[in-house]
């Protein structure tokens, strides 16, 4: 915003008494103990795509317009959904809507060796009509391949994904499977599309009338009534495939057979973002609603380096949706927030000198600790440390420091004797040792 709206609307603020604000629509906060949830999620996506050679990259969340417009004008993505404006500077700038234009853009500016794997997470922005499912604000985790156009890393790309569903426990996901062809089979393609949908133009829905005009191959995508028939009756790409396109999805599909991976052709799947040729497949979520189930989804873009100015080069990779997995994993009961831990709770009934003094020490030590600041009764800390989650309270009274010691005592849910908690006392100075040596 130009430092002069900025003012103007300090200035109107300034005398009204202050609002209560809010989240923008479609946009969350995530709290604990989801967001430790979905911190487990990336932290295993990174350790998969790490134990696959993929390296972590991470490009910045505004980029230049024209970076994204490469996604594809006439996607709904790049023309109504960016987050778009002009920079102090006069740039036109928008806020990423995915990763994939800014990596390959990455890859065009700093040449990087080939083949360059890389994997990266992070937030995307897209003015969508928010839903359950679909937000204005969104993370994804994903992976980049680019510099190599065999089939083989098709399949690694996909493996990966489906090891990744697998390693949080998703089970009930199907692979949707489809191939655009080369850049002149997909043209062709479209422009088959265009006239069988033409002569059905006045069955179709208003929404896929427009649509047709601009982005044809899109209009198979719809999931209004009125549209069926006409998508139903509409040619195939297998039609247009050129030898080697055919080839290169045969291999893709041996590949994904040999791995043991399950897939189903869809060949109505075609994306939506513009700059997908060849392999494209998208993951869906049974345990969803058919609106919001897609998980995830990728392809190869063979195009894109160039239209950035780079030269030719092969690239696959795809994007998971974080909330969508956590919201598959619900339904499926499976993958739940991983427990919070501590070791060491520290209760002072001493004045907090003791709490503040134990607490930095142990932490020191590489043991975990927390303690109530403005410190209660005993049976407030009490309380405050069964509701921390950690295994042990140290206990501080006035007879403890008086004798240089400790009380420590096992928390409910952490002694080996149902129910019964287990208390000892412990000098000072051996506390870290007795900690650890509990562990
Ligand atoms: P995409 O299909 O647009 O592909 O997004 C990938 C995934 O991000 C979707 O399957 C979905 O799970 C999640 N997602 C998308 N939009 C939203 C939203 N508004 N709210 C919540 N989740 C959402 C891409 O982004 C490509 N860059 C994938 C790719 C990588 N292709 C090649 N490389």
């Amino acid at each position: 915003m130009p430092g002069g709206s900025c003012a103007v609307a300090l200035a109107a603020v300034a005398d009204r008494p202050a609002e209560r604000l809010q989240s923008l629509t479609g946009m969350r906060d995530v709290l604990w103990p989801e967001s430790a949830r979905r911190r487990e999620l990336v932290d295993r996506f990174v350790g998969t795509a790490s134990a696959a050679g993929y390296r972590e990259v991470v490009p910045p969340l505004l980029e230049d317009l024209r970076v994204f417009l490469r996604v594809g004008e006439a996607t709904d993505v790049v023309t109504k959904e960016m987050y778009e404006f002009t920079d102090r500077d006069g740039t036109r700038v928008a806020l990423r809507p995915e990763l994939t234009a800014g990596v390959v853009r990455a890859f065009v500016q700093h040449r990087p060796l080939t083949p360059w794997k890389v994997f990266y997470t992070g937030s995307n922005f897209r003015h969508e009509r928010p839903q359950k499912g679909r937000y204005r604000s969104f993370d994804q985790v994903g992976i980049e391949a680019i510099g190599s156009d065999d089939a083989d890393l098709d399949v690694e790309v996909i493996a990966l994904a489906w090891r990744f569903f697998e390693d949080i426990g998703l089970t009930e996901v199907q692979l949707l499977l489809n191939t655009l062809g080369e850049h002149d089979d997909r043209a062709r393609y479209t422009e088959a599309v265009r006239g069988h949908l033409g002569a059905h133009r006045d069955s179709l829905s208003e929404a896929a009338r427009t649509t047709l005009e601009r982005n044809p191959l899109r209009v198979l995508d719809s999931r209004r009534p009125e549209d069926r028939a006409a998508v139903a009756t509409a040619p195939t790409i297998a039609e247009f495939l050129s030898p080697a396109a055919s080839q290169h999805f045969a291999r893709v599909k041996e590949g994904l057979e040999a791995l043991g991976i399950p897939y189903t052709i869809d060949e109505r799947l075609v994306r939506g973002l513009d700059y997908y040729r060849r392999t494209t497949f998208e993951f869906a979520a049974m345990a969803l609603d058919a609106a919001q189930n897609a998980i995830g989804g990728g392809g190869r873009y063979d195009g894109l380096a160039e239209s950035m100015g780079g030269k030719p080069t092969d690239g696959i990779g795809f994007a998971l949706g974080v909330d969508r997995m956590l919201l598959a994993a619900d339904a499926e009961s499976v993958f739940e927030a991983p427990e919070a831990h501590l070791d060491a709770f520290v209760v002072d009934l001493t004045g907090g000198a003791a709490a503040r003094d134990i607490t930095h020490e142990l932490r020191a030590a590489g043991i975990s600790a927390d303690r109530r600041f403005d410190p209660g009764s005993m049976k407030s800390q009490m309380k405050a440390a069964d509701r921390s989650g950690a295994g042990h309270a140290v206990i501080v009274g006035e007879d403890e420091l008086a004798a240089g010691e400790v009380t420590v005592r096992v928390l409910r849910g952490h002694s080996d004797t149902a129910g019964e908690s287990v208390q000892e006392r412990v000098r000072r100075q051996d506390l870290v040792a007795h900690l650890q040596q509990r562990r």
